[in-house]
């Protein structure tokens, strides 16, 4: 089923910059009226500038996506704004490069409350008025290492484990509702995820592996919206990874443990 996305309506949280700015971008392009939320109100401004100057629909508001009350209100938004929601992006997030053994567990937390708690704060604005239109689409964007953690950041694996077990528990819950559910896992994607991680990480992390640009994603993320699916990986090879975690954990963890010293050494 192809979906037209012609004047439907989406919040796309994060939307501030890299993934979520270019997601937000991308979906006007196709016709959807868009509602951004994020912390840095000048850049969502800007964001929302651009976006009508190409004479597309969009409204911005503040969110703290840590704090219930704000995502609400950005779902509030959307109804005020559009009269309707079609689409959530739940996209807002941030990471952290350094040992389990010894990462902060304030950071570990703040890291919960945004990449978790602002995904389910997300997901319980959206459903009621979902489920009153019988319609809509929430996607969460996860990562690949949602599917398979990797030395060096196993607090945000953790996160993005379950923001997935989140989507796939709703997809059955929401099943009869008419409301579909997809995660989409990205790989390296050149954005500010790094250099914010690296202000509150003990180790510097560059993208690595396969690396997209935010628009890529972006793409992916209008791919998923047209024709929803469970589950997305950006980069589709990923998919054998995950099959082979799956059945061979043990060769898996081999597999990784020397791809990880090429890729990143020093974890
Ligand atoms: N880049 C990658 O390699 C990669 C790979 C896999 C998955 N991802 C996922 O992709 C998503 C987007 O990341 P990105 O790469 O685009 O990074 P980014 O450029 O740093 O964007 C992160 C966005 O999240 C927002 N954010 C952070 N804390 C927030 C909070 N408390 N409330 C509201 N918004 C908040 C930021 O806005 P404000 O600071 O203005 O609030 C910003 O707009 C994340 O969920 C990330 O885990 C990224």
């Amino acid at each position: 089923m192809r979906l037209d996305l012609r004047n439907r309506v989406a919040v796309i949280t994060g939307a501030s910059s890299g993934i979520g700015r270019a997601a937000a971008r991308a979906l006007a392009r196709e016709g959807v009226r868009v509602v951004l939320g994020a912390r840095r109100t000048e850049r969502l401004e800007e964001a929302v500038d651009a976006i009508q100057r190409t004479g597309g629909e969009a409204r911005a508001l503040q969110t703290d996506v840590t704090r219930r009350e704000d995502v609400g209100r950005l779902v509030g938004e959307a109804m005020t704004a559009f009269g309707r929601l079609d689409l959530l992006v739940n996209n807002a997030g941030l990471g952290y490069f350094g040992r389990v053994e010894s990462m902060p567990v304030e950071t570990a937390r703040h890291l919960f409350e945004v990449n978790v708690m602002g995904t389910l704060y997300g997901i319980q604005a959206a459903v009621p008025v979902m489920r009153a239109q019988r319609s809509g689409h929430i996607i969460n964007v996860s990562s690949v290492v949602g599917k398979r953690a990797a030395p060096g950041s196993g607090v945000y694996s953790a996160t993005k484990f379950a923001q997935n077990a989140l989507a796939e528990s709703l997809r059955l819950e929401l099943r009869e509702a008419g409301i579909r559910v997809s995660v989409v896992c990205p790989v390296s994607t050149t954005t500010e995820f790094f250099e914010i991680a690296a202000s509150h990480s003990p180790l510097k992390v560059d993208p690595a592996g396969p690396v997209y640009s935010a628009e890529q994603v972006a793409e992916v993320i209008v791919r998923c919206a047209r024709r929803p699916r469970p589950e997305v990986m950006v980069y589709p090879p990923a998919r054998l990874m995950v099959i082979m975690n799956a059945v061979a954990p043990r060769v898996m963890d081999r597999i990784l443990a020397i791809y990880w010293k090429k890729i990143r050494p020093g974890f």
